[in-house]
């Protein structure tokens, strides 16, 4: 299964995704994981993703396609896998399907995890992550067991830095501008499946894996 996950910044992307590698055992590849384990790690990429990152702006296609197409090509891809935040722009996918169609493969599933933007920076503001594992939290959606601690690794959550309110806006911006024509792209090729994305994450998941039937 070749999944994309679709969705504005906080529409629960991250979440679900975590969801399905558990349940159907293939990876998530998350393009903003990738680059937030390179700007912490301090590497020459994350230097550069960083700038854009931190101004709610989209890291460039030419810093961004390489590193996911390599990253599909890894053993443990053979099987599937859930691309998360990725692709996000017109060329992006374009570049996706064609890597795709020279090994005769094409992407299953495209989920639109649709949630208003009124519902947005309010789950951003509550949002705690794991630095350690890539945990995601909510202060009042989905909390830890042990408050301000990661459930998996015990580590101390941190809020990231680009959910600050005005970032998000950006983001949003961002999101409607380069991202949403992506919808339209995978309708035009019959894998796109929407999800109502405001209902519990346990109602979320179970909507996605009733698409998979
Ligand atoms: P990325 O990390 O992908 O951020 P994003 O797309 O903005 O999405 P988020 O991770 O913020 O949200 P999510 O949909 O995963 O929601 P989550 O599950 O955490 O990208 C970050 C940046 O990297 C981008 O801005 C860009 O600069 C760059 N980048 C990344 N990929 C790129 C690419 N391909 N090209 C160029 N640049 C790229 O949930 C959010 C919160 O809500 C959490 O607190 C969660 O607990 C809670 N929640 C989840 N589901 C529910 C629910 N059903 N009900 C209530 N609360 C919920
Ligand atoms: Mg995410």
């Amino acid at each position: 299964m070749k999944i994309i996950m679709l969705g504005a910044p906080g529409a629960g992307k991250g979440t679900q995704a975590r969801m399905m590698t558990e349940k159907y055992e293939i990876p998530q590849i998350s393009t903003g994981d990738i680059f937030r384990e390179n700007i912490r790690n301090q590497t020459e990429l994350g230097k550069k993703a960083k700038s854009y990152i931190d101004q709610g702006l989209l890291v460039p296609d030419e810093l961004t396609l390489d590193l996911v197409l390599d990253r599909l090509s890894g053993e443990d891809c053979k099987d599937g896998y859930i691309l998360d935040g990725f692709p996000r722009t017109i060329p992006q996918a374009e570049a996706l399907t064609a890597a795709l169609e020279e090994k005769g493969e094409k992407i299953d599933f495209a989920i639109d995890v649709e949630v208003p933007d009124d519902n947005i920076v309010q789950r951003m503001s509550g949002r705690r992550v794991c630095p350690k594992c890539g945990a995601t939290y909510h202060i009042r959606y989905n909390m830890p067991e042990k408050e301000g601690l990661c459930d998996e690794c015990g580590t101390e959550l941190i809020q990231r830095e680009d959910d600050s309110p005005k970032t998000v806006q950006k983001r949003l911006v961002v999101y409607h501008e380069q991202t949403q024509p992506l919808i339209d792209y995978y309708r035009r090729k019959g894998c796109l499946y929407a999800v109502d994305g405001t209902r519990s994450t346990d109602e979320v998941f179970q909507e996605i894996c009733s698409v998979f039937g």
